[in-house]
């Protein structure tokens, strides 16, 4: 069985205070699905942030990693500072990263590496951008992004993978995939990793949207059958909200 799950992605906001205020916030409210809860704070708050939240039920992930494991690499983070920290789970492959820090497949793959080396589960972020979706060069896209960095990995290895399919179009957008849309792309991401790999692997892995998810739209997204969740940028900085989208199943 696949999980849902709902992770908030707070992206560059939220200083110290600013976190602890919000995980104030996100502690009074009360889950009723079943979906994992993750938020992902910036690097120098996550400590505190996993501090703060040691006994509920909400984990805090990572939004980026470096591959190497030490060395000459100045402003980087590596997988063992993450879980030194509490962190056993990593975003990699924010459409943010790929086009404001020009990462590539190959390095997102080196990336994923070091990640499962170090036992760390990934939220593997992939999208096409306006122009590809107009030309219909969108599932060729996709079908790349997923294959480059991710189809060297034996079948052990995705049992820590997430997959979360984030159109750029549609992010911080307000313009959000119509469920339909997200559902015959979801479906598409699923039949690609059966014919690599297997059925019961793919049926097993949680595909989760991302782009635009909002308390009035999380609903009809996560009813569709290949929907298993979301990653939350702008609606995940308000705990309420961030709340209403947990609930939205
Ligand atoms: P958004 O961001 O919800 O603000 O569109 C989603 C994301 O970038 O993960």
């Amino acid at each position: 069985m696949r999980s849902q799950i709902v992770a908030g992605n707070w992206k560059m906001n939220n200083d110290l205070a600013q976190t602890e205020a919000l995980i104030t916030e996100l502690k009074k409210q009360v889950k009723t699905s079943d979906a994992e809860v993750m938020i992902a704070p910036t690097f120098t708050n996550l400590y505190n942030a996993f501090e703060a939240l040691r006994l509920d039920d909400i984990e805090v992930i990572a939004q980026n990693m470096h591959y190497a494991s030490n060395g000459a690499y100045t402003g980087e983070i590596n997988a063992g500072m993450l879980k030194s920290v509490g962190v056993n789970t990593v975003i990699l492959g924010h459409s943010e990263r790929r086009a404001y820090f020009n990462e590539t497949d190959d390095l997102l793959a080196k990336k994923v590496n070091a990640a499962l080396e170090n036992d760390i589960r990934i939220i593997f972020c992939f999208g096409e951008e306006l122009d590809d979706r107009k030309g219909d060069r969108h599932f060729d896209i996709i079908e790349g992004q997923i294959k480059n960095a991710l189809f060297h990995l034996s079948e052990a290895n995705w049992t820590n993978l997430v997959l979360a399919y984030e159109p750029v179009w549609a992010i911080g957008t307000g313009e959000t995939a119509s469920p339909e849309q997200a559902q015959e792309m979801h479906a598409f991401i699923r039949e690609t990793v059966e014919e690599k790999y297997n059925r019961g692997l793919a049926q097993n892995v949680s595909i989760l949207y991302g782009g635009s998810v909002k308390p009035g739209n999380a609903k009809e997204i996560f009813s569709k059958p290949d929907v298993d969740g979301g990653l939350i940028g702008g609606a995940a900085l308000d705990a309420e909200n961030f709340y209403a989208i947990v609930n939205a199943f």
